[in-house]
């Protein structure tokens, strides 16, 4: 997958050189190249920011610039593959569409992103308007910049890319992949400071610790996401295990 973001603050995206996404860059599953809509003014100043029309607090992020970044952003991608459709534009904004799992498994299928980070006030609405095919919030709150909410997307799309996690990292059982929280995780050693691992965990049997995994995901889904299990069509096991759950943990 190849990502390209529309940012005032490249520098801030050090952070993808480590870990997974610095992982997946060097096996060659995901490429990131930035694109500075200040390289694309025409003064001496490189304005990129306007006042708003009408009047009111703050700056907005000018038209013009941003509009040649992602015309450059596009040709890259079309030079290289002139039989693809030009890639999608996703802006990232708290007005848009919540950004899940769900929509991380959809982005992950994709070849090509093309993400723009707002600053100030946002981006002129024209842009919005006439380039941006969708627009991705992280949650009902506000960032100062769109480039941490960037991150935040291509670090969840970049785990689900085939290949990229190994066996052992596999996301298949994190919260989300099948509408369910993980279940509890516990690590040596085997008691600390009196608390004690679950006992099915040490038994060995690999049959109950997998029905004891599935109840905790069901019963933690229960207790913290309930909305989540209404979209789930629980198995005649998966309704035992959370009824077994449910009797467990009630006074
Ligand atoms: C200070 S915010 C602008 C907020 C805008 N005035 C509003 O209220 O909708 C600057 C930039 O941060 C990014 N941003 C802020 N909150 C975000 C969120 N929840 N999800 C995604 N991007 C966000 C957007 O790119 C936005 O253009």
């Amino acid at each position: 997958m190849h990502i390209q973001v529309i940012t005032l603050f490249p520098e801030m995206f050090s952070a993808l050189a480590h870990s997974i996404p610095g992982r997946a860059q060097k096996k060659g599953l995901l490429t990131l190249s930035y694109l500075n809509p200040r390289d694309f003014t025409t003064d001496k100043q490189k304005t990129v920011d306007d006042k708003p029309y009408g009047g009111g607090p703050g700056m907005v992020m000018k038209f013009e610039p941003l509009y040649q970044a992602i015309q450059t952003a596009q040709e890259t991608v079309l030079s290289k593959h002139c039989d693809t459709p030009p890639p999608q534009v996703s802006y990232l904004s708290p007005q848009g569409r919540l950004f899940n799992h769900l929509a991380a498994e959809q982005l992950a299928q994709r070849q090509h992103l093309i993400l723009i980070a707002g600053r100030y006030e946002g981006v002129d609405q024209r842009l919005l308007d006439q380039v941006v095919d969708e627009e991705w919030s992280l949650g009902d709150f506000v960032l100062s910049g769109g480039e941490l909410a960037a991150m935040c997307l291509i670090d969840a799309v970049t785990r689900l890319i085939e290949g990229v996690l190994g066996d052992a990292e596999s996301a298949l059982n994190d919260s989300f992949s099948n509408t369910l929280l993980d279940y509890p995780h516990y690590t040596r050693p085997a008691s600390v400071a009196g608390h004690k691992v679950p006992e099915i965990l040490l038994s060995g049997d690999h049959e109950a610790i997998t029905r004891w995994r599935l109840k905790q995901a069901l019963g933690r889904t229960w207790q913290r996401r309930p909305e989540l299990l209404k979209k789930r069509v629980l198995t005649p096991q998966e309704q035992v295990l959370l009824a077994e759950f449910i009797d467990e943990n009630s006074e």
